[in-house]
């Protein structure tokens, strides 16, 4: 088994890394020239990578970096520097997801599509509603921050654009709040959110996103259970 993961010199990119070489699946990443990647990564053997902007790939390199691979990770995000949020590209998430799902189309196999989404994507299509204040919060956002935009259309691209009959299969991850705690620890998946992402959030560990989505590359319950939706992780209380 072979996993693609994109955003793998990101915080949480990385241990998605790592809990896949831990349940012995070979990774390909693809890193800037200038992320820094830890040793554990790139001493690993099992652990190909390719360095380069997937923001300026052609379809064509697309495909060539999907062919052998049975689900493809996406932990893309801006950094958090005034460069990252207000410099290009601005559709940094949105536009790898496009030419993913392009790509994808065009293979014989039919691999996983994981996105790394938030608590602050509200997936009308299963019944959610934003409150009043949500509503307004959430529209000053859109305006005011490039990569809360990005990351709302990337969502919506796949929740909205793609059918059944695309035949991709994918899931995106919603975790509220990011933060690092060493090892795993429980958590619950809920298909909408139970709390304000703007007025009440939870917290999410990066490690258990890490955890769940290694999960749903090797767990086909879980997957099926999970495919053409937006679940929602929550570190338990
Ligand atoms: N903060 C939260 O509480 C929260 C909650 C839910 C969801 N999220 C979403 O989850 C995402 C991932 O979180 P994280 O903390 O793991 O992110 P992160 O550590 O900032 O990682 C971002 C990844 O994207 C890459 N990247 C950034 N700008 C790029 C560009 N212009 N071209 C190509 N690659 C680029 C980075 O590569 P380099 O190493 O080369 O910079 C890195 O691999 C966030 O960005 C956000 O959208 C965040």
């Amino acid at each position: 088994m072979k996993v693609l993961v994109l955003g793998a010199s990101g915080a949480t990119g990385k241990l998605v890394v790592q809990q896949l070489v831990k349940r012995n699946i070979k990774v390909r990443i693809v890193v800037r020239e200038s992320a820094f990647i830890p040793s554990q990564i790139s001493d690993d053997q099992s652990i190909e990578i390719i360095k380069g902007n997937v923001n300026d790939f052609e379809i064509a390199k697309i495909k060539n970096l999907l062919k052998d691979c049975d689900s493809v990770i996406c932990c893309l995000g801006h950094n958090i520097s005034f460069k990252g949020i207000f410099g290009p590209p601005r559709k940094l998430v949105f536009n790898t997801v496009v030419k993913i799902m392009e790509a994808l189309q065009s293979l014989d196999s039919n691999p996983k599509f994981i996105l790394m989404s938030t608590t602050a994507y509200t997936n009308r299509k299963t019944g959610e509603l934003n409150t009043f204040g949500e509503k307004i919060v959430f529209t000053l956002l859109k305006l005011l921050l490039p990569p809360h935009k990005d990351n709302m259309l990337a969502a919506d691209h796949l929740v909205y654009k793609l059918s059944t009959k695309n035949n991709i299969d994918w899931v995106a991850v919603r975790p509220d709040s990011l933060f690092d705690e060493e090892s795993v620890s429980a958590y619950e998946i809920h298909n909408k959110k139970i709390r304000s992402a703007i007025f009440n959030p939870g917290k999410t560990s990066r490690i258990n996103v890490s955890h769940f989505m290694a999960e749903l590359v090797t767990n086909e319950k879980l997957w099926q259970e999970w495919t053409y939706k937006t679940p929602v992780i929550y570190n338990k209380e």
